[in-house]
Formats: C-alpha cells, sequence, structure tokens
C-alpha cells in the first residue's frame, strides 16, 4: 500500500515535446516521448497528489485517477497553461524539451518547393522554466532537468542557479539508455545546497520515485 503523504499538494509538470509550426503542414520540434514525464505525473499521484500536466502534443498519458491533463503544441501555449495554475502549485516539474526557437512568421498556406536553398527565421521562445521561477514564491518548489550533450555537470549547476530550481536533473545524451525515448534514464540530481546523486540506469519509474522522494526531503515546507 502506497503512503497519500501528499494527499492534499498540487503538482504543476510540463512534458512531452512541443511543436513550433513553420507552415500549415510542418514544424519543428525534438524527441521527446513524454514517458519521463509520464512516470513522474504518476509517481506524485501514487503518494495522493493532485498533479496537472501540460503535455505536448503526442507525448505519452500519464494514467491516474489523480492527473489532469491539458494538451498543447507550442513552446508558448505550454508558459500560458502552466502559467494559469503555477500560483496554486506546490511543486512544480519542467521536463518538457521545449524548443528554444520558434519560426518568425508562420506561413498561412504551405510552402512551396523552389529555390535550393531556404531560410527560416527563428525567433527565441519563452523560457517556461525560468519565466515561472523569477515568480516562485516561499513555499513552493521548483524541480527542473537538463540534456546535455558536453560539460554536462557545468550545464545543469548553470541552470539549477539560473532558472532558480530547488533541484535539477541531468541526463545527458552520452550515456546509454539515457534522455528521449528509451524506457529507462540514468541521472545525477544536483541540489541547491551543493549535494548531489548519481544513479545507475533505472527505469524511468524508479528515476520518478527517487525524485519524488529528493523533492520530500528538501529543507522546504509545502
Ligand atoms: O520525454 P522522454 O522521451 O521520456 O525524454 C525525457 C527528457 C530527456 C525529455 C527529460 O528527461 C528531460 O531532460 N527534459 C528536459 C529537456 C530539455 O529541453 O532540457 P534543457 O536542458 O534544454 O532545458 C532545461 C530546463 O528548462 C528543463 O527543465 C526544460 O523543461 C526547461 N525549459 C527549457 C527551455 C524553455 N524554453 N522552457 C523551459 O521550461
Amino acid at each position: 500500500e502506497q503512503s497519500q503523504d501528499l494527499k492534499g499538494k498540487k503538482v504543476l509538470l510540463t512534458s512531452g515535446p512541443t511543436q513550433e509550426a513553420i507552415d500549415p503542414v510542418r514544424f519543428i520540434s525534438n524527441h521527446s516521448s513524454g514517458k519521463m514525464g509520464a512516470a513522474i505525473a504518476e509517481a506524485f499521484a501514487n503518494r495522493g497528489a493532485e498533479v496537472h500536466v501540460i503535455l505536448g502534443h503526442g507525448a505519452k498519458k500519464p494514467q491516474h485517477a489523480n492527473i489532469q491533463i491539458t494538451p498543447v503544441k507550442s513552446a508558448q501555449e505550454m508558459y500560458e497553461a502552466a502559467l494559469a495554475i503555477h500560483s496554486e502549485a506546490d511543486i512544480c516539474v519542467f521536463a518538457a524539451a521545449v524548443a528554444d526557437y520558434a519560426p518568425k512568421d508562420v506561413a498561412s498556406e504551405k510552402i512551396k518547393k523552389s529555390d535550393d536553398h531556404m531560410q527560416i527565421t527563428l525567433v527565441k521562445n519563452i523560457d517556461i522554466a525560468y519565466a515561472l521561477g523569477q515568480k516562485k514564491a516561499a513555499g513552493q518548489i521548483h524541480v527542473g532537468f537538463a540534456l546535455e550533450t558536453e560539460n554536462e555537470v557545468f550545464h545543469a549547476k548553470n541552470k539549477l542557479a539560473k532558472k532558480n530550481f530547488d533541484l535539477v536533473v541531468l541526463n545527458s545524451m552520452r550515456d546509454q539508455g539515457a534522455g528521449f525515448q528509451h524506457d529507462t534514464n540514468k541521472v545525477s540530481i544536483f541540489f541547491k545546497d551543493g549535494k548531489s546523486i548519481a544513479t545507475e540506469t533505472l527505469h524511468k519509474k524508479e528515476v520518478a520515485e527517487l525524485l519524488v522522494k529528493c523533492v520530500k526531503e528538501l529543507p522546504i515546507e509545502i
């Protein structure tokens, strides 16, 4: 019997990829399957928390009576949906793979093939974790991810500080069975106080349960 120690707590979670439209038939996206996010949503829900998931298109849908899903496509939509409930959330987990840039203009008709080269101008998207990190109130916990390919620890620690996270979960594309698409992940978790823990390759469900444990052990009264 799972303990219901997070009953009455609200969790906001972003999960899956964003899609940034180029024209009515094309978009820019990434390989996120939503498996990591779904496992986290279920781990919190199993502990009694009410979980609100802002879910990128096509990502794995978590299943639990305590989970509510808001489907979105673009980073901007994901931000607006997350912002709408951020102030009520006790714990926020940013597991989504959000496009950093989006096409400046979305063509209203399908772009026709013509020259050998074409250019699409991109503009920076809002950073959801950073923007909500600026609004974080005392007693709110923010958990971020860092998906890296090089200088992993440096970048992860940088994101921990810059985005006002309480802890950051690093997964590296250099590790086998880690990151996008896999049923498994291999992570290092960095805390604000300098403490860190590293795992072997674990099922995403086990990583999610470890994350819940780390959140519960934070010196923050929620
Ligand atoms: O979905 P899966 O296939 O299971 O794969 C899981 C995962 C690899 C997507 C997941 O474990 C993960 O690492 N998610 C974060 C991916 C990412 O885009 O990381 P990042 O290092 O680019 O971003 C850092 C943090 O800022 C993340 O918490 C991200 O959600 C957040 N962010 C980034 C950009 C942006 N515009 N808005 C954000 O909120």
